[in-house]
């Protein structure tokens, strides 16, 4: 698995804007040289962490920043890059989604922009009894394999109302058309200005496509994702895996044992 940064480098994209909300100065100051840490580490000769510290700031992509003032939805945040995107087609990608995927999914996104020439964005099956946790589409057709003409995007249906199980998941490839719709959305669900209700109302006057992600996803914006996700992230670091293995190995073990031992 690959953070978000590296997703979007090999996806060919190098100028992202990040939006962050009150008191997440600290992502700013991740990507920021810190001299004082260098200065330090290199009289300590810490190589291997000052390789760590400047492994982080220079990271080949031009990055920029914007603070969205107050938390008006997905879709009011959106709205803060219309002047850094301008005219042309661009990506979202939300941070808390990560994805195990061989080929970035934004890339998967920018591949079928290529042959379809309109926004899409991408869904992912999930359990029917979790579909009011996200936005859903109504799938009018299947046009190939798993891309998927829309009657409707509806965020956060009920369980009832859900038009299908194809939840969507934090990637969108959208068309600068949509900041004009953006501009004029009335808040929607949780009284917040939703992406999922301007992508449907652009989807009247062009076509936004549905891509079906297949591999695996991670949420970090819940507990368990955030603990699985950091598991998954150690299980393929150089430095931890082979250990992180034999622990995760030892405990399955352990807690087989204990099942057992609770079942008697
Ligand atoms: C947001 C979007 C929702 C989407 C979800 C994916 O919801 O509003 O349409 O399905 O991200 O993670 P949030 O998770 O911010 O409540």
């Amino acid at each position: 698995m690959i953070n978000q940064l590296s997703s979007l480098l090999l996806s060919g994209i190098t100028d992202i804007l990040i939006v962050e909300g009150k008191q997440k100065r600290s992502i700013e100051d991740h990507f920021d040289s810190a001299p004082g840490l260098e200065q330090n580490l290199k009289a300590k000769n810490k190589t291997n962490l000052l390789k760590l510290v400047n492994d982080t700031t220079a990271i080949g992509v031009n990055l920029f920043f914007a603070r969205q003032p107050y938390p008006n939805g997905l879709g009011d945040a959106v709205r803060m890059a219309k002047s850094f995107v301008a005219d042309e087609p661009f990506v979202v990608m939300l941070g808390d989604d990560l994805m195990n995927d061989q080929v970035p999914l934004t890339k998967q996104l920018i591949n079928r922009y290529q042959e379809i020439h309109a926004s899409i964005l991408a869904v992912k099956r999930v359990p029917h009894e979790n579909v009011s946790a996200y936005g859903v589409i109504d799938p009018e057709s299947q046009v190939s394999d798993g891309l998927y003409n829309v009657r409707r995007f509806v965020e956060k249906p009920t369980i009832d109302k859900a038009p299908s199980d194809l939840a969507i998941i934090g990637r969108y490839l959208l068309t600068p058309e949509i900041f004009d719709v953006l501009d004029n959305q009335k808040p929607g669900k949780g009284g917040e200005i939703q992406l999922i209700d301007a992508i449907d109302t652009l989807n009247q006057t062009q076509r936004v496509f549905a891509h079906e992600f297949k591999g695996y996803r991670y949420d970090v914006g819940n507990k368990l994702g955030y603990v699985e996700t950091n598991i998954e992230y150690g299980l393929t670091h150089s430095e931890i895996k082979d250990e992180l293995k034999k622990y995760i190995l030892i405990l399955a073990e352990r807690l087989k044992s204990e099942s057992k031992t609770t079942k008697k």
